[in-house]
């Protein structure tokens, strides 16, 4: 009997109201719009109030997907939040959404991968919809990193925005859905991107409670990390980057997104990017894009789709989906 893929048939997004922009970054962070624009592409993020947790963002996202896919939270078998900014270290996420959402049946837990958590977590529930264990699974992606930076720290502190998104999957038989998966990690690297404090390594925070990065190694990893996955993800799939319709990458760095795509030979027109407006939002990235690209009409049925992006671990992957 013939697999069945993950079709997407739901999405969402949500972010915080709160926009702050590369001025108002530079009237207390010594940089200035035009250093971040230059370097980065982002102009402004929004940024969650002290109050606002990361299942605040997650919850408006997710309703918003379940009704997209016209079901009910009754109907879902398994939720997976992909975020490394949990409400609280448990329960996790993906349990304090279940309650929210009234999805009495469900399965839930948390993906950790950072900016990779939504690739991972859809790697995870394409697989569980293969092997026939579930039939509508909701992805959601979700991060409130914005709580964790040092101000002081200019060169981490002007990169990241709070965000969440959310895909509703479905087991399916029509030849649409996520057609090939590939992820990598290299923990060999870890210590090029870091939280130290709040883990049982330092429990206390004695480290700091705030993202430490290596900047100039995050992007070289970057780099060759969007190109690899999206070749890997692509020849499973029996096919190459000339028969991409659109790309969504990870929304991290403008730079690393035209090196990328100048070494795959893609024209600028089929690839999407947003992160002028929403900075690097980790997890909720991609879903935040893809649900842009979906409401502004971009996807078409049969188009190929592919969602790439790298994170802390150092992790990547890539998702290849027939709209
Ligand atoms: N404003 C003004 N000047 C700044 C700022 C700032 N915000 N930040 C750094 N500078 C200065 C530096 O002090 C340095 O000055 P100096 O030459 O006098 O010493 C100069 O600008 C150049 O600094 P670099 O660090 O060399 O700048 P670079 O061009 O490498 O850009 C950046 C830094 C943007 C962080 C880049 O390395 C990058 O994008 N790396 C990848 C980061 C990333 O994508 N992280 C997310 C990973 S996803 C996840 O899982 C969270």
């Amino acid at each position: 009997m013939e697999r069945p893929l993950a079709k997407i048939i739901g999405l969402g997004s949500c972010v915080p109201k709160k926009v702050v922009t590369n001025d108002d970054l530079a009237k207390f962070v010594d940089t200035s719009d035009e250093w971040i624009v230059s370097r980065t592409g982002i102009k402004e993020r929004r940024v969650s109030e002290y109050s606002e947790s990361t299942s605040d963002l997650a919850y408006p996202a997710a309703k918003e997907a379940i009704e997209n896919a016209k079901i009910s939270p009754e109907d879902i078998d398994l939720i997976i939040v992909a975020t490394t900014s949990p409400d609280t270290l448990f329960p996790s996420t993906a349990c304090i959404l279940q309650d929210r959402l009234g999805a009495k049946k469900a399965a839930a837990f948390d993906v950790s991968a950072a900016c990779s958590g939504f690739n991972f977590s859809l790697s995870v529930a394409s697989n569980f919809i293969a092997a026939g264990t579930y039939k509508i699974i909701l992805v959601v992606g979700a991060d409130t990193l914005t709580k964790y930076l040092d101000w002081k720290d200019r060169t981490t502190c002007v990169l990241f925005g709070d965000g969440a998104g959310a895909a509703v999957l479905k087991a399916s038989t029509d030849g649409s859905g996520i057609i090939s998966n590939y992820i990598m990690s290299n923990g060999f690297e870890r210590n090029a991107l870091t939280m130290p404090g709040g883990g049982s390594r330092d429990p206390e925070e004695r480290n700091g409670r705030f993202i430490k990065m290596d900047g100039k190694e995050v992007f070289k990893f970057a780099v060759k990390a969007l190109e690899d996955t999206v070749i890997r993800s692509l020849s499973i799939a029996g096919l190459s980057p000339k028969d991409i319709t659109l790309l969504i990458p990870h929304q991290a760095n403008i730079r690393i997104i035209d090196h990328a795509i100048k070494k795959l030979v893609l024209p600028k027109e089929s690839v999407y990017v947003n992160l002028e407006r929403y900075g690097n939002t980790s997890a909720a990235s991609i879903p935040l894009a893809l649900t842009e690209a979906y409401k502004s009409g971009r996807l078409k049925k049969g188009d190929i789709v592919v969602l790439a992006g790298f994170g802390a671990g150092l992790t990547a992957g890539a998702n290849v989906i027939k709209w």
